[in-house]
């Protein structure tokens, strides 16, 4: 009955766990979720009431695909301000969310059989939306750091090879890549046919005085082969707005927007509106909220790293923690042998009561994903029970 193309596609392991979360939560069992990729703080105040003043106002109509202008104008100022890039509103398409962004990207850019080359750990999103657009997703390790390698990276490439997806700061690693490995992935790509999508939803969540570098900045040759993807959701807590944006060449922009045009059109007209407010008065809620996450990463960091047989960076950016727990595979809860981090969450999730998401989720073994976009009291009463149930383990 189906398509080849949905019967190759593996749903969202992040999702079927949020369904699990809410059957044990429906039982009545107190469960603290460390899975969401979504900010806890509300969408400042002023963000919402532009909406409602929008939607009072009648903007509510279709209106051109790729945006209305002056959203796409404030999105200019914006890429110019925070990443130096010169960007016109011809350029700018603005989605219904930065994954849509993404998909018009590869579908636009990809045929059946091209090569996209996907560092990782990667976001759970990435390899599906290359198989659905008929690419050969090309999955190259990082370093045990979670830095880029790019020696894998360029004997990966092959005369297929379309595509590189970036994703600084990374989901779900935290990985925020500096200036250095930009230029290195600038020299790989130039002089081939190969474009960079460029995901930068994380980029206002950088910690310890670091900066968020966009490739795209970094050579008038980068800037032409790159599609910058962003969004609304993560630095503005607005995931349930669904608004994200691309600014990429006239001629691909026209291309991904006649794509959206069949798809799903406008983005909701009012929440636009919103946007502009977002993008234009909302840099001290934006802090707030950075500032807060810095605070959970390094407690949450120093809660991991003292537990016996775990090992934790401590990342520069978004709000996730991946830590290795290759000792704990091989150990014996009361129920049976833990052999993969699937069963690790499965057993956290059942005796501790809290839910993280296993790495095979995102390409890596052996290791699980918190997310720390959970109240500090979450995160404390969380790391106290993961510390209880691991000292239950035996053989480790
Ligand atoms: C790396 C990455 N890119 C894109 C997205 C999608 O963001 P949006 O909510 O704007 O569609 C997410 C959401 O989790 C993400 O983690």
């Amino acid at each position: 009955m189906f398509s080849r193309r949905i019967r190759q596609m593996t749903p969202s392991a992040t999702s079927s766990l949020v369904g699990k979360i809410a059957e044990l939560r429906a039982s009545g069992a107190d469960i603290i979720s460390f899975s969401a990729g979504e900010p806890d703080f509300p969408t400042p105040t002023k963000v919402v009431e532009a909406c409602c003043l929008a939607l009072w106002d009648g903007k509510t109509k279709y209106e051109g695909v790729g945006g209305i202008l002056p959203l796409r104008q404030a999105i200019c100022e914006k890429l110019l301000e925070d990443n130096g890039l010169s960007y016109g509103p011809d350029q700018i398409c603005v989605s219904t969310g930065a994954k849509q962004a993404l998909y018009n990207a590869v579908m636009a850019l990809c045929d059946e059989g091209d090569e996209v080359i996907i560092p990782t750990p990667c976001w759970v999103s990435y390899v599906e939306i290359v198989k659905l657009a008929g690419g050969v997703p090309v999955l190259v390790s990082t370093n045990e750091d979670f830095s880029l390698n790019i020696g894998n990276i360029v004997a990966a490439m092959t005369d297929r090879t379309k595509l590189l997806i970036i994703n600084t700061p990374n989901n779900p690693t935290g990985a925020v890549y500096p200036q250095e490995t930009l230029d290195a992935l600038g020299e790989i790509v130039t002089g081939r046919d190969t474009y960079v999508i460029s995901d930068e939803v994380y980029e206002k969540l950088v910690y310890g005085g670091k900066r968020h570098v966009s490739i795209a900045a970094r050579s008038p040759e980068l800037y032409r082969r790159t599609v910058v993807i962003n969004g609304f959701s993560k630095a503005f807590s607005m995931t349930g707005w669904r608004i994200g944006y691309s600014a990429a060449s006239v001629e691909l922009t026209k291309a991904m927007t006649g794509l959206q045009s069949h798809v799903s059109s406008n983005s909701t007209s009012f929440v636009q509106w919103a946007a502009i407010e977002a993008l234009n008065s909302c840099a001290g809620e934006v802090e707030a909220m950075r500032r807060a996450f810095e605070e959970r990463r390094d407690y949450m960091w120093s809660r991991l790293s003292s537990m016996p047989g775990i090992s934790c960076l401590r990342p520069d950016g978004a709000f996730y923690l991946m830590p290795d727990v290759s000792r704990y595979i091989g150990s014996h809860s009361p129920k049976g042998e833990i052999q993969s981090s699937q069963d690790l969450c499965t057993y956290l999730l059942e005796d501790a009561k809290i839910a993280a998401v296993p790495g095979e989720a995102f390409c890596r073994p052996n290791t699980l994903r918190f997310a720390y976009s959970t109240s500090m009291e979450n995160i404390q009463t969380g790391m106290d029970r993961m510390e209880r149930a691991l000292a239950q383990l035996r053989d480790i």
